[in-house]
């Protein structure tokens, strides 16, 4: 086996055991580590909950005394600061580590490097890259929320194979079968909030939950500029979840009373229409590091074209409906050149039940 999938097939092991703790170390990230010695395996870690060692605090004490001269790998680049078990970067120096093999680097630009750089001062080799794009799909929430302060904006629609989300007299329900159904929930289940359109809620009177054994519910949001909510609108009603609606400079003060005795929170944005940069600066800062937005298709076409979302997941069942005035799943103006599309990367693509499931991610900014 070459050099580098040798340190593959390490890193992946360490990845397996980061992504293990899934759902677990908010808000910290996901991170593994493996120390092998001499083609052996001697220590394996994972950072499992905020407070508790790092992955390669958990590998080196695993490792003992065979971590000397042996190769470390790391899924994010050991830190350099003091927190409950000091720098790893430190650790790793004092137990006499060869080598360290590193996929990702810390993504707070604030601090990226300095661990590389305690190590390598120190004359330790440093492999730098190795499966960087796995570590950081594994972290996408964590680092786009530690960079930013906003939320990782994931885009998701169900759309027929003619792309539609509704048909011509807004019937859309179901488009997909139980089981993409099923994953949907399992993405609300893993989301901070979930924002749609107050159009969607007009048409579905949607309850935005989590309808999962033991799913827990997002906080729940709505853009609706001029207050035009329904007062007996599920998301008011039901007391599922907390409800925050975003409006524009010319909402209702009444209505806004009514709607905020009734428990909900509304937040002014500047401009008539919701200011969506605003919406993510108001979540981060109530440290809501995931958003799910999930429509409708004019929701969806302003995230786009203002260059806000992040990833897209998209099911899409074996259907065709047709209709010029059948909605799509990205409405607005759209593109006028071909070449100016929004081109997409990181295709994958699964089959759940008769449905495809897509993600793909967007242009980063
Ligand atoms: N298949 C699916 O996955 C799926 C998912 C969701 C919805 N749907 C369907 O989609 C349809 C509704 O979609 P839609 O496109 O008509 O409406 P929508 O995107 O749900 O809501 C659009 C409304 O949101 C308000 N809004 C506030 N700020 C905005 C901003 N910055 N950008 C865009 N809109 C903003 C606007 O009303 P104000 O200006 O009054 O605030 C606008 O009319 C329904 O038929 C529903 O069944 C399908």
């Amino acid at each position: 086996m070459s050099e580098l999938s040798l340190h593959e097939k390490y890193m992946r092991l360490a990845l397996e055991n980061a992504r293990a703790a899934q759902g677990q170390t908010a808000p910290n990230p996901l991170v593994g580590s493996v120390i092998v010695n001499d083609g052996r395996l001697v220590g394996i870690g994972a950072h499992l909950k905020p407070g508790e060692p790092h992955a390669e605090i958990h590998a080196l004490r695993m490792a003992g005394e065979h971590a000397r001269g042996a190769t470390i790998y790391v899924t994010l680049e050991p830190c350099s600061h003091y927190g409950r078990t000091g720098p790893c970067a430190e650790a790793i120096v004092q137990a006499g580590l060869a080598r360290v093999v590193v996929a990702a680097p810390d993504p707070n630009p604030l601090v990226a490097g300095r661990g590389i750089q305690i190590l390598r001062d120190a004359g330790i080799e440093v492999i730098e890259g190795v499966l960087r794009e796995e570590s950081e799909r594994l972290n996408e929430v964590f680092n786009r929320y530690i960079v930013d302060k906003r939320p990782f904006v994931t885009v998701k629609s169900a759309v027929t194979m003619d792309g539609k989300i509704a048909t011509r007299t807004s019937s859309s329900r179901w488009i997909t079968s139980a089981e993409a159904r099923e994953d949907v929930h399992r993405l609300r289940h893993e989301s901070g909030a979930i924002l749609v359109g107050v159009q969607t809620i007009l048409h579905d009177d949607s309850q935005l939950n989590t309808r999962l054994p033991g799913g827990r519910n997002p906080l729940r949001v709505v853009l609706d500029s001029t207050l035009r909510i329904p007062e007996n609108a599920r998301v008011i009603t039901d007391g599922e979840a907390p409800t925050w609606i975003f409006t524009g400079s010319n909402a209702d003060p009444d209505k806004r009373r009514r709607l905020e005795e009734a428990g909900v929170r509304v937040i002014d944005t500047t401009g008539e229409r919701v200011n969506l940069g605003e919406v993510l600066d108001t979540l981060g800062a109530g440290e809501i590091s995931s958003l799910l937005v999930e429509g409708g298709g004019q929701v969806i076409a302003s995230f786009v074209e203002q260059g806000l979302a992040d990833k897209l997941v998209l099911y899409m069942a074996p259907k065709l409906v047709g209709g010029r005035e059948a909605p799509t799943f990205i409405e607005g103006l759209g593109i006028a050149d071909m070449n100016d599309a929004v081109g997409l990367t990181g295709l994958q693509v699964k089959q759940l039940g008769p449905d495809l499931k897509f993600e793909a991610y967007f242009p980063k900014k």
